[in-house]
């Protein structure tokens, strides 16, 4: 992946974001993810690169669009000849917090990363153990130190107390035990209903009020958070969990066969070269959500890569004159 392709990737959340944005609190989640792929499906055939989606809405059969394996881009486009673009790994999720965004609820984002071939893991949807730190505390932590030695050690890493940090944690009965050894430890905890994905990027924020995500959520989301993590810094340590025999099989067939191996964001996105866009589809902590007014759309997006070494906060105004008078607020 030589040429810089941040600023398509750019337009490809963007396009995604805007189109769930238009469901917000609608309450069906699915309208909201169908709407989200299918326009993220759309903008990245417009893509000038020869891309294969690796992490997606599942396999094929059970997801029309965006699956895992379906080949996007320019290069790909009924009679296209050119046989120079870039051969790019795409991680994508159309909407990161179906229920944040059916709900009206921040935090949900329109997502993607993308590497140069073979530079992002092959997960299986499953559940993957988390701990996801920023800069300061990627060197301090140990996915299976004790809950409060890794919270000491946080706290030390950025010169506060315990009782001074925020660790976000999703709202499931299976995370009661960690919920209760944050509590015991002393930490201030957020809970949140979903979306551990934008939460971890925080994580490796400073400024942003999080300073740890501990417990387990989506596999996908855990490697695409590793790309963000190269990007910032901070680090990811991650672990599948495997339960059953069928677990065992489908890491397996995507090439895994150490099921207790701990990943970190080397591992999970491996790619020299990575890109991570994604734009808020509702208001969350880092990007404001998608804001429609009479002659056109404003969006807020964050794009990162590794070569050249960037991070950019990109704010949109996507102009769309009804009249041909254009009428733009800031
Ligand atoms: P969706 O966008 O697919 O709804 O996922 C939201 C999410 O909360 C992720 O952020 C998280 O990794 C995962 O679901 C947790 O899964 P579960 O809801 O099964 O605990």
């Amino acid at each position: 992946m030589n040429s810089d392709l941040s600023l398509d990737f750019l337009r490809v959340v963007e396009q995604a974001a805007i189109a769930c944005a238009h469901t917000m609190g609608q309450g069906d989640r699915h309208k909201s993810d169908q709407v989200a792929v299918e326009a993220m499906r759309k903008e990245m055939d417009t893509v000038e690169m020869d891309g294969t989606i690796v992490i997606g809405e599942g396999e094929r059969d059970e997801a029309p669009m965006l699956y895992i394996g379906e080949k996007v881009g320019l290069a790909n486009q009924p009679g296209a000849t050119r046989t120079d673009m870039p051969s790019v790994d795409i991680a994508v999720d159309p909407l990161e917090g179906t229920n944040l965004c059916a709900l009206g609820t921040a935090n949900a984002i329109a997502v993607l990363a993308a590497s140069s071939k073979g530079g992002l893991l092959h997960a299986p949807d499953l559940y993957m153990e988390k701990l996801i730190v920023g800069p300061a505390a990627r060197d301090v932590v140990d996915i299976d130190a004790p809950v409060k030695d890794n919270l000491k050690a946080i706290a030390k890493a950025l010169g506060r107390s315990v009782e001074d940090l925020v660790v976000t944690v999703l709202d499931r009965p299976r995370h009661d035990q960690l919920i209760d050894d944050i509590r015991t430890a002393g930490a201030r905890i957020r809970l949140i209903g979903d979306g551990d994905l934008s939460a971890g990027i925080s994580a490796a924020v400073l400024g942003s009020g999080v300073h740890a995500v501990m417990g387990s959520g989506g596999a996908p989301e855990g490697v695409i958070t590793a790309a963000a993590m190269r990007c910032l810094g901070g680090e990811i340590f991650a672990r599948l969990v495997v339960k059953t025999p069928q677990d065992e099989e489908r890491c397996r067939t995507m090439g895994i066969s150490d099921f207790k191996r701990v990943y970190q964001s080397k591992d999970l996105a491996s790619g020299e070269q990575i890109v991570f866009a994604a734009t808020g589809v509702t208001d969350g902590t880092l990007m404001k959500g998608v804001r429609f007014f009479g002659d056109g759309t404003r969006t807020t997006s964050l794009i990162m890569q590794t070569h050249p070494h960037q991070i950019r906060f990109i704010d949109s105004i996507h102009v769309t004159p009804r009249d041909g008078n254009v009428r733009v607020r800031f």
